[in-house]
């Protein structure tokens, strides 16, 4: 017949089993949260308003973002640049957004002195305003990004940033 001492002693036991667990589990979720969390600046931010950009005239955004490693989440800071190329009415896509790192071997691209191609400084690659290539130095042309508008009467140009592996002929996203 168990002793009522041995009661209490299981009690107890139990009872830091409980603690022990209720402690361990946000522990065990720190450690594996890396594993969970999305790769920065995955989602849509907003770069502008579209009547701020005019018809052919490229205009360059900064993307500013948290950058994050396996567990330090650092101040927000600019982690890239997209530029934005408002479309003529009636064009399939209002806004094309690009992202400024070049496919080649990821330098800034910029705009071409003449305005009306994009060149990036490091080894020439060119490119035309919709991002097409207008030579070989990169094995793809710049990498397009998902655009949406907000709902209102002067929207607001949403960009999902996302990152690709450079020289390669397709678009391959960086994990
Ligand atoms: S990095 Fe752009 S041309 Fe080489």
């Amino acid at each position: 017949m168990p002793h009522r001492r041995d009661f209490f002693r299981l009690g107890a036991i139990s009872l830091g089993n409980v603690f022990g667990l209720a402690l361990a589990v946000p522990g065990v979720k720190f450690l594996l949260d890396p594993l969970g969390k999305k790769a920065a600046g995955g989602n849509f931010k907003a770069l502008a308003s579209l009547g701020q950009l005019q018809v052919g005239e490229p205009q360059a955004f900064a993307i500013i973002a948290a950058r994050r490693d396996a567990w330090v989440k650092y101040p927000e800071e600019p982690v890239g640049s997209v530029w934005l190329v408002r479309q003529p009415e009636g064009a399939k896509e209002p806004v094309v957004a690009l992202s400024a790192e070049c496919p080649h071997l990821s330098c800034p691209v910029s705009l071409a002195a003449d305005r009306k191609t994009f060149l990036c400084p490091c080894h020439g690659a060119s490119f035309a305003l919709d991002g097409g290539r207008l030579n070989e130095v990169a094995a793809r042309g710049m990498d397009a990004l998902p655009v949406e508008l907000s709902e209102s009467a002067d929207p607001e140009v949403l960009v999902k940033f996302e990152r690709f592996q450079p020289q390669s002929s397709k678009k391959v996203p960086l994990a």
